[in-house]
């Protein structure tokens, strides 16, 4: 049985197949729309989330299965006490897969491992986010035909951006990747992502602060919400929550083919007269993650077309 955890579960060409399988879903969607009758989807969301947990279950309705969960700790068993692992051994009685959000770093791993059904990882803490990083990679796959050879910002919160680090973990697999990461002093990506994964891979990589400087030399430019619910200071956040807002002046700066993209929600970092820019990405890429979604389910299931 396999889960999905890390983004660095499935191997390149494994990717690649899961990635084709997205791409056929985007083109065909009614194709696949009975291909998990009569199967279950939990979703086990402890964290808030509105995209992530409703893209999981519109991807099963897609597919022609039903959903099942909750929406927050405080409507589940967790806050009676319930362990996270007595959660999805119940759980895996009642349903096929799940999809679980936790604010723990670890807590789907620990799932897991006790686990009678393959359980994915929708956000661990500030930790990893590899559904999100499926999401990206589709769209700047669909979008830009190609996943190596780029010059890629992120900007933002990347030091408690999971999105981010699940990104560069898988990125850093591809070729000729250059990473130009933007952000305060204080919301770094943190060293041991620069040590194990950027160095360890001998990827190029610039830290800066100033995004106006570096917005010509970007093929993508991902952006990120500073993630208010991680910080321990109200005061560090409102110091940092408006530090950069991608505006239409600063768009002006940038390739005519590059690409902005987001995992949303947004709060002020990018300008809402920037979504008629052709090069703003980011409502597609929340399309994407829905038929990224169906081929990863169909994959974890091992459920195929040729089967019905
Ligand atoms: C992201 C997350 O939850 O980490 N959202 C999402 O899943 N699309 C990004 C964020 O909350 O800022």
């Amino acid at each position: 049985m396999r889960h999905l955890i890390s983004p660095l579960d499935f191997s390149v060409e494994e990717l690649d197949k899961l990635l084709s399988l997205a791409k056929d879903i985007s083109e065909n969607p009614k194709k696949y729309s009975k291909c998990c009758e009569g199967k279950k989807l939990a979703t086990l969301f402890y964290e808030p989330s509105t995209r992530t947990r409703l893209s999981f279950e519109a991807a099963m309705l897609n597919l022609g299965g039903s959903v099942l969960g909750f929406s927050s700790a405080d409507s589940s068993s967790a806050a009676k006490g319930e362990s996270v692992s007595d959660t999805i051994r119940v759980i895996s009685c009642y349903a096929d897969i799940c999809a679980m959000r936790h604010p723990k770093e670890g807590a789907p791993m620990v799932a897991a491992s006790k686990s009678g059904i393959p359980v994915i990882n929708a956000g661990d803490g500030g930790h990893q986010h590899p559904t999100q990083t499926l999401t990206d990679l589709l769209t700047i796959k669909a979008l830009k035909g190609k996943l190596g050879n780029m010059t890629i910002g992120l900007c933002g919160d990347l030091k408690f951006g999971r999105t981010v680090h699940s990104l560069i973990h898988s990125l850093v697999r591809y070729e000729n990747i250059k990473f130009v990461l933007i952000s305060p002093k204080e919301l770094r990506v943190p060293d041991y992502i620069k040590e194990d994964v950027l160095d360890e891979h001998g990827v190029e990589y610039k830290e800066v602060e100033n995004l106006e400087d570096v917005m010509g030399e970007l093929d993508i430019l991902y952006m990120t919400r500073v993630q208010r619910e991680r910080f321990f200071n109200e005061d560090d956040y409102i110091r940092m929550k408006d530090f950069y807002i991608l505006d239409t002046a600063k768009m002006q700066l940038a390739k005519d083919d590059m690409l902005v993209l987001h995992p949303l929600p947004r709060v002020n970092e990018i300008s809402v007269d920037v979504d008629d820019d052709p090069r703003a990405a980011y409502f597609k890429q929340a399309q994407y993650g829905v038929y990224v979604r169906m081929a990863l389910i169909m994959t974890l299931l091992e459920v195929s077309l040729d089967e019905q």
